[in-house]
Parts: structure tokens; C-alpha cells; sequence
């Protein structure tokens, strides 16, 4: 992943840079470096950790004609100072900042110490600096190209040369990268959130450009220059801020309604009729982590209300498993950023077989909304911390309404209004958890179950609480304890237990408890209260308010968002940046 800003400008270079690598750290946050050039010479600054940690090691005020930075998501080598970049050439001419995998770097490595190239880091990401650094061309542009020609894989990368000319180059595959120019200033970012107008290029695969201070030049791989135009509308700065709320996540979760209202009067006024037409043999859904959870909820729905044969897959696996696809395929897309790597992958696999493609994005300008035919904004607003909360209820709502759209337009009248009455729901039911949340946090292991749409709300309650409280949370189908967990589950064993569905929550109790036949403890998210005779049985029972059946899951859903936020922040986590992982995943 990773996230990188370069700016050349006469003013100050360095706190632009560094106030666009915190916007970035969405992208990844292990460790953080700067790159400044001064006088011709570069000079560089790194630190493990957020880039406010690499902040506090720069000097002031550097006086520096252009700077590069970059925040980091390991992808080789171990999270160190050594391994941040900037990386550099061993003869220190060239700096390098990259996002992407360089899969080729082994065999590259190897042919470059044949030549005497002794390697510092354990980054894919020297073997740029290497090639650079060979210096073939005069034209720092050529050797560029001619490098970039000798790489495999994914890259988004800004090179600076220790010289006269205060240029930095750029190259793009399959890793995002734009560029501003103002005409007294330029940047390049892996994001346009960075940059302070909204008018800005976007650099397709195999496109090259030489970034200064007065304009850019861009150039195709044959070298030759290219002219492009600007495009732009993105999020305006203001949104983005935590206001009263301690973490965004928190915030985020606030925000579900105002998503949901918003995405109610986007559909209202899209026009379906083309997609009407269809004649849709199967439908393929297809994401990743929670958007792939929102797949399974929308594959539902398309089997239930138009009876197709729906299945949602991983787009890990779509992109190289066996998937029989044709012309009547219907294929959506569902991405929170549109710039996950597998996700954009599965699609050009997929746009290879049939047309009938629409992606569903937060994100207008993404990589993802740019190739499909078909785009719907799933209207959720910024989101910033790397669990996704509005966003999946936004994408489960925007696949309902979708469905219901493509039945008809009364339905879909029906629908919103469904919509609606959830989203008004929500906004009076952010309970407190008291000690649902304090019993959780001491726990070990937590399982959750439910059958039907509430196994899934089970799947994406045990993604969320996973990925921000580093407790090791599983879900099932209920009646599946029985063939093989119920070995797992003692006296001190949370069994979280997800009965929404009238036509299966009896079956669900029966699973449940199963479980606390066995010593679990069970704590009940439902829509009715059980009866007084089983209420000693649970250690809580939450009752949701009613909505259409297709909608309960997103009622279930807020619950276990606060509980993963609450025991996350009483286990001493950051909510917004769980270790390990980041928010948008660009590489494989
Ligand atoms: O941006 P995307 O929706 O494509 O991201 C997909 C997953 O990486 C994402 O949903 C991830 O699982 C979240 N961190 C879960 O909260």
C-alpha cells in the first residue's frame, strides 16, 4: 500500500509534504520518511511510526526546493528505519519513494549484484534506485522509463536525482498517482485528497512525468510527450475532521444515517431505465473484507426479490479461480476506496466476459469507478478509519435498493422509503453497552453465530471486532456448532448470538443454547425479546426496533460496530489505525 506526496514550490516544501503524508496515513502508517533536496543535494529523514513521529525528528524550516515523502505499509522487509524510504542508490545520486510490489526484485537483485550493486535495505524497492543509478541515459527522464521497462509488478513511484534541475519523476502501474500544477507550484500524490485545488491529472498505467515547480511534461513508455487533460471534484477538506468525536470510527459510525439519506436521494434520482433492459442470466458480487460481507447480504437479495442466481465471491479468489462468465453475466463491483488491488483485478477480468458491469464506490474518482461502465456511489461520506462502519451499511442498503430499482420503479419507491424509516431508526438507537463491552474485552475467543442474513451480520461483527480489539473472534452458522466448535466452548466462552430472522431465530436458540449446555455465555442482539422462561439463559438481550425484514441486519449491525469501537478503546487500541493493517489495500 503506501501512501507518497512530492511537491516542488518555492515555498515551504517540507510541511507541504508532511501535511499530505497525513492525510495518507489511511494508505499505511508503520514508518514514515521525507526526502528534501537542498542545494542539489538530497537529504533525508525517517522514523518508525506516524508520520506526527517523523514530524517531530525534522528540522524546521528547511530551506528545500522539493521534497518527496512517503508512509509506509511493509510489504518486504521488516518495519525499521532502514527499510522507510526514501530509499536510496548506494551512491546516494538518486532517492526513490514507491507504492507497489515489485514482484521481479529477487531476480533483479540478483542480475544487479552480479554487477557489483551492494544492496541496504531489504526493500523490493532498491532494486529502483539500483537501475536509476546505472544511469544509462543522460536524460533522467530516459533512465526512468528505461527502469521502469525492467520491472514486474505494481508501482507508484517518485524519483529525485542529486542535480541542478529541481524536477521530480513519475511513474505509475497499477498503483494510483495524480499531479497538481498551479503554475507556481506542482505536487504529486497517491491520493488528490492532498492537494489544495480541486482540479488535477490522473496518470494512467505506463505514463510518465517530470514534475517542476512551473508545470509537468508527461510521456508515454516510448518517451515520447504526451498531452493530458486535467479532471477533478473531490472531498473538500472541511469533512474530513473528527469534530466532537474522539476517534473517526466512532464518528463514522454516527454518520451511518446521513449516509444513508443521501444515498436514498442519489437513487431516487438515478436513472435505471438502461439497466431495466438487462437481460441478466446470473449475478456475480464481488469484493473484499466487509465490502465482500456486503456482496453476501446483496447476493440475498437478488435471489429473493428478482430470483436469480446470485453468489457473491472473494475477488482474491475471482481473480484466478475458474469463474464461467458471459454477456448475460451481471458482475458488481463493491469498494469502499475502488483502489483495492484484487478488486480493480477481478474487474478487468471480468470486463473481458460481459458489459453488464456496475461498481458501487465511496469514492467518485477511484480507479475502480474510472474502468467500470457502471458506477453507483454508495454516498457514505469520507471514510477515514480503517474499519469500515457507514460504509457497509451504505453498500448493503445501496445493493437492496439496486435490487429493488431493477424490479421495478414502485418497488424501489417502496424501498427507499424502507430505507428511510431504517435510517431514522438508527439515528435514536446508538445504545450503550455497558457491560456487554467490558465482559468482551476480557475475553480471549469470541464466537458469533446466526443463520441466514444474520450469519453474515455475524461474519462482518467478527471482522470488526478482530481487526480493531486483536481478539480472536469467529463466526458460523448456527446450526453448524454442532460439527465441530462446540469443542472449543467452555465456561468462559462469549458466544454472541445474531436473530434477527423470524423464520430461523428459533433454530438459532436451539444452536445457542447448545452452546450454553456447554458452559457458554450468550448474549442475545434480536429483534423480539426471548420468552421469560430462556431470559436467564442470556447474560444480555438487546432488542432492536422493527423494520422490513430485508433492512434488520443494518439495525444488528450498528450494535456490534459500538461494541468493537468500545472494547478496542478499553484495550488500550487506536480504533482508527488497528496495527498491521490500512485502509486502503493497493496491493495484492
Ligand atoms: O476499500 P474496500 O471496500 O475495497 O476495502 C475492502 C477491505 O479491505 C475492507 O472492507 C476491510 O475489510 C475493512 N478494513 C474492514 O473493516
Amino acid at each position: 500500500m503506501c501512501g507518497i506526496v512530492g511537491v516542488v514550490s518555492s515555498e515551504n516544501c517540507q510541511h507541504q509534504v508532511l501535511e499530505g503524508l497525513k492525510k495518507l496515513q489511511y494508505r499505511g502508517y508503520d514508518s514514515a520518511g521525507i526526502c528534501l533536496k537542498m542545494g542539489g543535494e538530497l537529504v533525508a529523514f525517517k522514523a518508525k511510526g506516524s508520520v506526527e513521529d517523523l514530524e517531530k525528528k525534522c528540522p524546521e524550516n528547511m530551506e528545500a526546493a522539493l521534497a518527496v515523502g512517503h508512509t509506509r505499509w511493509a510489504t518486504h522487509g521488516s518495519v525499521c528505519e532502514k527499510n522507510a524510504h526514501p530509499i536510496f542508490s548506494a551512491n546516494k545520486h538518486w532517492a526513490v519513494v514507491h507504492n507497489g510490489i515489485i514482484e521481479n526484485f529477487p531476480q533483479l537483485q540478483y542480475d544487479l549484484a552480479k554487477e557489483g550493486v551492494c544492496f541496504k535495505t531489504e526493500t523490493d524497492t532498491e532494486v529502483i534506485s539500483a537501475l536509476l543509478a546505472l544511469d544509462n541515459f543522460k536524460d533522467p527522464i530516459q533512465n526512468l522509463i528505461w527502469a521502469c521497462g525492467r520491472l514486474k509488478g505494481s508501482y507508484a513511484i517518485c524519483a529525485v536525482q542529486q542535480s541542478d534541475q529541481n524536477q521530480i519523476l513519475v511513474a505509475k502501474k497499477k498503483s494510483p498517482l495524480y499531479i497538481f500544477s498551479s503554475g507556481s507550484e506542482s505536487m504529486v500524490a497517491s491520493d488528490p485528497v492532498c492537494f489544495p485545488e480541486d482540479q488535477y491529472y490522473r496518470l494512467e498505467d505506463d505514463e510518465f512525468a517530470s514534475v517542476s515547480q512551473t508545470g509537468v511534461i508527461f510521456y508515454n513508455k516510448n518517451g515520447k510527450r504526451i498531452v493530458k487533460e486535467t479532471q477533478g471534484a473531490i472531498t473538500k477538506q472541511s469533512q474530513i475532521s473528527k469534530g466532537v468525536f474522539k476517534h473517526f470510527m466512532l464518528k463514522e459510525i454516527y454518520e451511518t444515517p446521513d449516509g444513508l439519506n443521501a444515498l436514498s436521494e442519489s437513487f431516487a434520482n438515478f436513472d435505471f431505465s438502461k439497466m431495466r433492459k438487462w437481460w441478466i442470466g446470473k449475478v456475480k458480487l464481488i469484493g473484499c473484507g466487509t465490502a465482500y460481507h456486503a456482496c453476501l447480504m446483496g447476493a440475498r437479495y437478488f435471489k429473493k426479490h428478482l430470483g436469480l442466481d446470485a453468489e457473491a465471491v472473494t475477488a482474491s479468489e475471482f481473480r484466478y479461480d475458474k469463474v464461467i462468465l458471459d454477456t448475460s453475466t451481471l458482475c458488481i463491483f463493491v469498494s469502499q476506496s475502488g483502489e483495492t488491488a484484487d478488486t480493480i483485478a477481478a474487474a478487468q477480468k471480468a470486463l473481458k466476459h460481459t458489459k453488464k458491469i456496475v461498481a458501487l464506490t465511496n469514492v467518485s474518482y477511484s480507479t475502480l469507478s474510472s474502468m467500470t461502465p457502471h458506477v453507483l456511489s454508495i454516498c457514505a461520506g469520507p471514510e477515514i478509519a480503517v474499519a469500515s462502519t457507514k460504509a457497509y451499511s451504505c453498500q448493503v442498503a445501496a445493493l437492496y435498493l439496486l435490487v429493488m430499482a431493477l424490479k421495478g420503479e414502485k418497488e424501489l419507491k417502496n424501498a427507499l422509503k424502507n430505507v428511510k424509516k431504517t435510517s431514522k431508526l438508527l439515528e435514536k438507537f446508538y445504545v450503550n453497552l455497558g457491560r456487554f463491552a467490558e465482559d468482551i474485552s476480557a475475553c480471549q475467543h469470541v464466537f458469533f453465530i446466526g443463520r441466514g442474513s444474520d450469519y453474515i451480520t455475524a461474519l462482518e461483527g467478527a471482522l470488526k471486532l478482530k481487526e480493531i480489539s486483536y481478539i480472536n473472534c469467529n463466526a458460523f452458522p448456527a446450526g453448524e456448532l454442532k460439527h465441530g466448535v462446540l469443542t472449543l466452548i467452555d465456561h468462559s466462552t462469549p458466544v454472541i448470538v445474531i436473530a434477527t430472522e423470524k423464520q430461523t431465530s428459533d433454530k438459532t436458540m436451539n444452536s445457542a443454547f447448545e452452546a450454553k449446555a456447554r458452559g457458554g455465555k450468550l448474549y442475545l442482539i434480536s429483534s423480539q425479546m426471548p420468552n421469560a422462561a430462556s431470559l436467564d439463559k442470556f447474560e444480555m438481550c438487546l432488542t432492536l426496533p422493527q423494520t422490513c425484514p430485508d433492512l434488520e441486519c443494518l439495525l444488528a449491525t450498528l450494535p456490534l460496530q459500538l461494541l468493537a469501537y468500545n472494547v478496542a478503546v478499553m484495550r488500550g487500541n487506536d480504533p482508527d489505525k488497528p496495527r498491521n493493517l490500512a485502509k486502503s489495500v493497493t496491493v495484492e
